[in-house]
């Protein structure tokens, strides 16, 4: 093809397209125009290239140049025509219809955490044996994790290793306010037996709480043990009260949560801040289920808050709460609890 020719054509084109695209009033109109001349497959456009082909090879740097110049200026006709209707603001817009067949999105729901909902649960069968709620921080200081509860200094539970003992409460304390030596070491609580302190300290005899929350302890997390996980505290101190007592509360309490059928079983144990001990274990399917700690309130612990234990006694004790959740619902790894999976989550 001789090169007037092929420029001739070319230039034809590149007319009708800027003409075509500086008179489309709309996005379907430019969008017609944009198939007709620069469609990938059978564009105008494309067609010339082919074209380029049957130009002679000395003519073929020249009728490039030309190509390439009318390429550029239908593709700024096309830009110029989309900021054109662009400009004409949103009447201007025809976006796919609103088709009110589709299937709407469903909004998913969230819900309370496993853990949470079984606090609540237990915090609801406490109550109604005329438990109350009590609370206590999750930073405490030595006094209440461990001196008044009958752990002295030299104890191997207070040993570092063992806890999360907080340094920063010491930088954070005003220069010059306090000597280092007075001020109180922290840590992140350990058990949540500080609030049967907390609560006897500020009220006289008798008491009947329970306090749930967080304790933490620097375990390597596995299939039974996370370093922070919960603890239901149970408190009972009045005249009178017996092993007997704390028997019928926890069978009752178990059986509320696990069915009716199920049995406690006392093993003998050794807590600093009770006396007797004991490990509780309750019957679950064809075995035993190791819940806690029990047993009935040291009188150390009762000269400590300022009790006399020669007029009232207690009962104390702690359990784990992911352990319970955890049979309840035959989970067999702890960690499940804490990755944020929602699939997991989901499911309760
Ligand atoms: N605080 C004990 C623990 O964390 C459990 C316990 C509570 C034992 C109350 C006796 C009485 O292991």
């Amino acid at each position: 093809m001789p090169l007037a020719e092929f420029t001739a054509e070319l230039s034809a084109m590149r007319a009708a397209a800027e003409a075509a695209f500086a008179s489309a009033a709309d996005a379907d109109a430019v969008e017609a125009a944009r198939i007709e001349f620069l469609g990938a497959k059978a564009g105008k456009l494309r067609e010339a290239q082919k074209g380029l082909g049957a130009v002679a090879k000395d003519d073929k740097p020249a009728a490039g140049k030309h190509f390439n110049d009318a390429k550029q200026a239908i593709e700024a006709a096309l830009a110029a025509a989309q900021e054109r209707l662009n400009a004409g603001g949103a009447k201007q817009r025809t976006g796919p219809a609103f088709d009110a067949t589709v299937p709407g999105t469903p909004l998913v729901l969230g819900h309370l955490h496993p853990i949470t909902q079984t606090i609540e649960e237990l915090k609801d069968i406490m109550g109604r044996l005329g438990f109350v709620v009590a609370d206590g921080p999750e930073i405490e200081d030595e006094w209440h994790n461990f001196e008044a509860l009958n752990i002295p200094p030299s104890h191997p539970a207070r040993d570092p290793l063992e806890n999360f003992y907080l340094s920063t409460a010491k930088a954070a304390n005003p220069a010059g306010k306090t000597s280092a030596t007075n001020e109180p070491t922290l840590l992140l609580r350990s058990q949540t037996s500080t609030v049967q302190i907390r609560v006897m300290e500020k009220t006289p005899p008798p008491v009947r709480i329970i306090a749930l929350g967080r304790v933490y302890r620097p375990d390597t997390a596995d299939a039974t043990h996370y370093p922070m996980f919960h603890q239901i505290e149970g408190l009972l101190v009045d005249r009178h009260v017996t092993m007997a007592d704390l028997k019928t509360v926890l069978r009752l309490f178990a059986s509320s949560y696990l069915g009716s059928d199920v049995h406690i079983r006392f093993r003998p144990s050794f807590f600093p801040f009770t006396e007797p001990s004991v490990e509780v274990d309750m019957s679950w399917n064809d075995g035993w289920l190791e819940m806690g700690g029990a047993g009935m309130v040291d009188p150390h612990v009762l000269q400590a808050v300022g009790y006399d234990p020669d007029e009232v006694s207690g009962f104390a004790f702690g359990l784990g709460v992911e352990r319970l959740c955890m049979r309840r619902h035959a989970i067999d790894d702890i960690r499940e609890f804490y990755k944020n999976d929602v699939r997991f989550l989901q499911q309760f």
